[in-house]
């Protein structure tokens, strides 16, 4: 089935304390958003891109998108405050020919094809797919003083990567669910996991990492072997 991938790249780059907001920031001859729109230009079922960034950006997507030759229909919408709110308003604009709708965010720009064809399979099968690793660290539970309350038990806890896949009517009848309630999840399986979908893990790999800490810049640089 078609897939309509939405990238959020409305964040501000707080974390990585620079001016540029993270998916402008280029590594290589590149823009990291532009590194991660080439990965999904390379998945055949993909139909659609939809990018939400803040308003200032627009005209900068209208004219990477000039660059880019490709018959997937490409599409930019206004960013909001929140991710979620970045991922409504693009929800909006997915093409009615597309039965799965994939998120991605801007700053994961080292996701592989084969990955992102087998969250699609699944969330084919079963509603919803997340993209993820084992959790590698010991995680704790801490109050508001960081007094360590619990330690979850590592063996069932996954870091959730993105592509999030879901089926679409499962992923907008989430969103609008969220929105009713004013609940803000940090993704989108967890929109979803409150209306009761089904979703499964994915396991991918380590190297689909998230840019946000200037460290996390450094391994982007290494992994395209342009590091200074
Ligand atoms: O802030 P966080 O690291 O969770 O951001 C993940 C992705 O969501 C980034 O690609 C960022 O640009 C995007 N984002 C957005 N709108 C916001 C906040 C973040 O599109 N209001």
């Amino acid at each position: 089935s078609k897939l309509s991938v939405i990238i959020p790249a409305a964040g501000s780059g707080e974390r990585m304390g620079s001016d540029i907001p993270k998916p402008f920031i280029k590594v290589g001859d590149k823009t990291i958003l532009e590194h991660t729109i080439s990965r999904f230009l390379e998945v055949p079922d993909v139909a659609q891109i939809i990018i939400a960034t803040s308003k200032s950006y627009i005209p900068t997507i209208k004219s990477m998108f000039e660059q880019l030759s490709t018959d997937i229909q490409l599409d930019v919408v206004e960013g909001g405050a929140e991710r979620q709110f970045s991922i409504y308003n693009a929800l909006k604009l997915v093409s009615a020919e597309c039965e799965l709708v994939a998120v991605h965010d801007a700053v994961r720009p080292f996701v592989r094809k084969q990955l992102i064809e087998e969250c699609c399979e699944v969330a084919s099968n079963i509603g919803g797919a997340v993209l993820g690793v084992p959790a590698k660290d010991t995680i704790k539970k801490v109050d508001a003083d960081k007094v360590i309350e619990s330690t979850p038990d590592r063996s069932v806890l996954w870091q959730a990567q993105t592509p999030q896949v879901f089926q679409k009517e499962l992923l907008v009848k989430a969103y609008e669910s969220a929105l009713g309630e004013n609940f803000i999840g940090t993704d989108d399986a967890s929109l979803v996991e409150r209306i009761g979908g089904a979703i499964q893990m994915v396991e991918g790999d380590r190297e689909n990492l998230k840019i946000t800490y200037p460290v996390d810049l450094k391994v982007a640089e290494l992994i395209l072997g342009v590091g200074k």
